[in-house]
């Protein structure tokens, strides 16, 4: 069969619902680039978070979510794309590269997952546990491997370990000023608008305490409709790579944003949680608890909403006129 390309409408949409992609504080640290032929996806240096994330990791990995995003919205318009992932090694802000486009049928799962796209965000309140999880876990287990990445369901008993880690860490970074004021510029602050995560996406002073699997963000004004939630009860996921390689990273990235919108298609709560893997000694003790050899990348915190369908806010993105671009920008 013979590649075409879509039409400039059709490329827009799929790369705004790309754009709805999960990444470190609502970064968004991609830019698109069409060409005759496709779309190139480049990394944004200036929005690397270096005192959060020093060597660009999560920064990858948030481009690699939309770039399944992109995968996803491209499908259910009845397009096949071929990556091409890092195809130059020697440019570093290359991710990949889209082309071949090919008609395909639209299946269900198709539509079914970009639907999804529109639903999911992350939620920073307590869950109760998910239903139907030992039917659910050999699925998401299979959605990762499908893109090279081990997903690890963390046993019930890892729990309190990784929450009093948590919150050493949390008093450790309190007195790093270097973090604390990224922190403080990429979360429930008015001015970045739109980047950043918004205060009412962060859990409320009396809410925070229920989940202690959590970032030490400020408090926000989100609260949950039962006031009396317990202990979150959250499922822990994690996705491990075999190295550290930037592959792994994009791939890791890919595998995150399959496995969030399978989860949000199934009308579960996800959260992903990063900052145990930042540091050396949390990342050798979640490597420790999760009885898997790869590398530690994301956890997940999945479960059942706390609140009505409607009342975790869709966090802001950037326009479109601000990512997509005709050539490639020139660096500032
Ligand atoms: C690589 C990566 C790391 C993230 N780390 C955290 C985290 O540690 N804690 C958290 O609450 N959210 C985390 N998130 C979620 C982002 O904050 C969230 O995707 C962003 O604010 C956009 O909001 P949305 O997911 O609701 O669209 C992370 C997302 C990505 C892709």
């Amino acid at each position: 069969m013979t590649s075409a390309m879509p039409d400039r409408t059709s490329l827009e949409s799929a790369v705004a619902l790309a754009c709805r992609a999960p990444s470190l504080h609502n970064s968004q640290p991609w830019r698109w680039v069409v060409g005759r032929f496709g779309l190139s996806l480049f990394s944004d240096p200036d929005r690397l978070l270096p005192a959060t994330d020093d060597f660009g990791r999560q920064m990858v990995i948030s481009c690699g979510a939309a770039l399944n995003h992109l995968e996803v919205a491209f499908a259910a318009q009845g397009w096949d794309i071929e990556i091409d992932r890092m195809p130059a090694r020697a440019d570093r802000e290359l991710l990949a590269t889209v082309g071949m486009f090919r008609k395909r049928e639209i299946s269900p799962d198709d539509t079914r997952l970009a639907e999804a796209i529109k639903v999911r965000r992350t939620d920073r309140l307590p869950f109760t546990a998910p239903p139907s999880w030992d039917d659910i876990t050999p699925h998401l287990r299979a959605v990762s491997a499908q893109i090279g990445i081990s997903l690890v369901v963390l046993p019930e008993r890892s729990r309190t370990a990784l929450e009093d880690a948590s919150l050493r860490l949390s008093g450790l970074r309190g007195a790093n000023p270097i973090y604390q004021a990224e922190l403080r510029w990429w979360s429930g602050h008015p001015d970045s608008f739109p980047q950043g995560v918004p205060e009412e996406a962060l859990p409320s002073a009396s809410q925070r305490r229920s989940v202690s699997l959590a970032r030490d963000f400020p408090s926000g004004t989100s609260t949950s409709a039962d006031p009396v939630v317990g202990h979150d009860q959250a499922a822990i996921l994690l996705l491990t790579t075999a190295a550290d390689s930037r592959l792994d990273w994009l791939r890791c990235g890919e595998a995150l944003s399959a496995v969030l919108l399978d989860c949000a298609s199934r009308g579960l709560a996800t959260c992903p949680v990063t900052h145990l893997t930042e540091m050396p000694a949390t990342r050798t003790l979640v490597r420790d608890l999760s009885s898997d050899a790869g590398l530690p990348q994301v956890l997940i915190r999945v479960g059942t909403a706390t609140h009505e369908q409607t009342a975790p806010t869709t966090t802001p993105r950037r326009p479109l006129s601000e990512v997509l671009f005709q050539d490639r920008p020139t660096p500032h």
